[in-house]
């Protein structure tokens, strides 16, 4: 491991942060000393409140309880919005950026504010009020942000659905939250391509009774099928919206959004994110993780439908006045250089992506990046999965000229924003390595017995104290989030990651120690996948693994056993990820199967998938404890038809 290679902080950046170094040593210190007051002090400092709250924190970790600011009364797009009015109404708050780069698109404040008054009338007209659930299925386009934005406006809870997935998967999560508007384009571009979102819409909504409302907005204008009395057209509604709508004041306990994630069990996940404490520790973690300074340029490429694209596209930048870049396309689209233009174009200071897009650019060669300026740049992050050191060095050295500090934040769909990262004014960067707890997050490493291990050590990791951003509950099952991330270690909670702490107090996450798969960034249940392919009439039995990838992070790789007497062949490949296709997204396709004439169980009839993750790596050579086999012959059949890893 590269413990040792150290990068100081740059002397002038930290000059001119936020934080430096001996600021965070004591923000820290009181952060978790005197947490109630320090959180107090921040949510006064980031946030306008309607009415103040009576008490900062209240939570029983055993019981999944976790409320913050209690009493305390806002709106969100007041704080994103409205109070910016004044001051940098006609500041441009959204850079978007077209998959074509010929397509581009600017909205102040004030354009942003008043179409997001209208699209919340629009919502209004349609029957939608507080409490009630908006499903989203959009592409990257400017009006997304009006319309979720429109949401917080009425307090009507969104449930965005990544754009990428099937109609199949947005039925379940649309059926899952009862949601009774959907709202959608008419199709959108991407890498040159056009993605049909109106059919999967059409698809989905058709399974779903609910669903009176679908209001499409029109993106590439090609005609799509339309459904009288249920499809309105976005456009004509908003041209005869009032620009005015008083803002519903929300407890800071209400609930902003669900947003699904997979876990170990083959249902997703909708976790749910309230008001005040997710939009504070949002707003909080975008100015101090990115150092934020008045008039950057801000871009995250992550996508809405994503947890990124909530806290770190829109909610955290635009409730601190950022302009911030939304970008539809994809990085290698006209060429492999297009991230490296978009900066140049908009002079971007401030840049976060994905480990995955780093490496997969890297393949690409230097020339791509060598050939832009990049010379606005001057901050860089990564999230989504662990950034392994040489893609870390690429970045750093070859994208920022080894100006810009690099920010590897760990964080979760559940944890609302970034847990564990490096300050660019304060820390000292160790590539790889996500470093140390933000303000008032205290991890912890355990055994598995749930024993916490101090100094160096490796282990799981947990976090022992809230933190306002934190998810509150899983919709419509809070059986399941006591389940899932407070039952095992009572006390604390449960992250499902690994992580080790060196000498020096850094922590480097090791990756997911449950059946939850990490590709190109995106977060898999291999229960999901497995669900999918054994939906085939001649599939008996199914068991997804992952495997190092060099690009993807992890790959898939599927074991499958046919039922007795049926022949494997590549078209029955083709019909099974078909099958994964439309039942989650093309990000769930295999990448290799394997058929399987058995698994390899207990006697007890537990699939160990430890040996199958051990076979797809090549590494078989060490199984570890195989004594509890059922039928070790399985084993050996497994690995002599083994596949090529690409
Ligand atoms: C899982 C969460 C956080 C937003 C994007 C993904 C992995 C995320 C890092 C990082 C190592 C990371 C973890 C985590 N992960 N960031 N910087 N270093 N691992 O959100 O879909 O909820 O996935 O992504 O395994 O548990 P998500």
């Amino acid at each position: 491991m590269s413990d040792q290679k150290t990068y100081p902080v740059n002397p002038q950046i930290a000059a001119g942060a936020h934080i430096d170094s001996a600021a965070y040593q004591r923000l820290y210190q009181q952060s978790i000393t005197e947490p109630e007051a320090f959180w107090a002090e921040q949510a006064t400092e980031f946030l306008d409140w309607h009415q103040p709250w009576q008490q900062v924190l209240q939570y029983d970790y055993p019981k999944g309880e976790i409320q913050w600011f209690l009493g305390g009364k806002l709106n969100v797009t007041v704080n994103c919005l409205d109070r910016h009015l004044e001051k940098r109404g006609d500041q441009v708050a959204i850079i978007w950026e077209g998959d074509d780069p010929a397509h581009d698109r600017k909205l102040t404040y004030r354009e942003l504010h008043a179409q997001v008054c209208q699209f919340a009338n629009v919502l209004k007209a349609n029957g939608v009020q507080k409490g009630d659930r908006v499903c989203i299925y959009l592409p990257m386009i400017a009006e997304a942000a009006v319309v979720i934005l429109a949401c917080a406006r009425i307090g009507a809870v969104h449930s965005i659905v990544f754009g990428g997935f099937s109609a199949d998967a947005l039925r379940d999560r649309v059926i899952d939250a009862d949601c009774r508007v959907l709202i959608c384009a008419d199709e959108s571009y991407r890498g040159g391509k056009i993605v049909h979102s109106k059919l999967n819409v059409d698809k989905a909504a058709n399974q779903c009774p609910n669903v009176n409302t679908v209001i499409v907005i029109k993106h590439t204008g090609h005609d799509i099928p339309w459904t009288e009395g249920r499809d309105v057209c976005y456009h004509e509604a908003m041209q005869t919206a009032s620009t005015d709508c008083e803002p519903v004041m929300m407890d800071a306990e209400d609930p902003l959004f669900i947003l699904y994630t997979s876990g170990s069990t083959g249902q997703p996940k909708g976790v749910l994110h309230t008001t005040g404490g997710y939009l504070l520790y949002a707003a909080m973690t975008h100015k101090y993780v990115f150092d934020y300074q008045e008039g950057d340029v801000y871009w995250c490429t992550a996508d809405i439908g994503w947890i990124t694209g909530h806290s770190y596209v829109l909610y955290g930048p635009l409730c601190n006045g950022a302009t911030s870049l939304m970008f539809e396309g994809v990085p290698t689209y006209p060429h492999p250089d297009r991230f490296w233009q978009v900066i140049d174009k908009h002079q971007v200071n401030i840049f976060y992506t994905a480990p995955t897009a780093i490496r997969a650019l890297m393949a690409q060669g230097d020339d791509f990046v060598t050939r832009t300026k990049r010379s606005s740049l001057r901050i860089l992050g990564s999230v989504g999965e662990p950034i392994n050191p040489e893609a870390w060095e690429w970045y750093y050295q070859v994208v920022g000229n080894k100006r810009c500090p690099l920010v590897d934040t760990w964080w979760q769909t559940e944890t609302g924003g970034i847990l564990i990262t490096p300050l660019p004014g304060a820390t000292p960067l160790k590539p790889g390595s996500a470093t140390l707890p933000f303000f008032g997050v205290k991890p912890a490493i355990l055994d598995p017995d749930g024993n916490i291990l101090e100094g160096e050590a490796e282990g799981i990791l947990a976090l022992t104290y809230p933190w306002p951003g934190q998810a509150r509950t899983v919709y419509g099952d809070h059986a399941r989030f006591i389940d899932t991330y407070f039952a095992k270690f009572p006390g604390y909670y449960f992250a499902g990651d690994g992580a080790r702490r060196d000498k020096d107090g850094y922590y480097w996450i090791t990756g997911r120690i449950d059946d939850v798969l990490n590709v190109c960034g995106h977060r898999l249940g291999t229960a999901e996948i497995e669900s999918a392919l054994v939906l085939h009439d001649l599939v008996a039995e199914a068991a997804v693994v992952g495997f190092p990838h060099p690009i993807k992070g992890q790959g898939i790789y599927a074991y499958v056993t046919l039922n007795v007497g049926i022949e494997g062949n590549s078209s029955l490949k083709g019909e099974l990820k078909d099958l994964v296709r439309e039942e989650i997204s093309a990000i769930a396709l295999p990448d290799l199967i394997q058929w399987a004439p058995g698994l390899p169980k207990t006697r007890s009839g537990k699939i160990m998938r430890r040996i199958l993750r051990k076979i797809a790596a090549n590494e078989f050579h060490d199984l570890g404890d195989t004594s509890t086999l059922a039928d070790p012959s399985v084993v050996e059949q497994l690995i002599a038809n083994r596949l090529k890893l690409p």
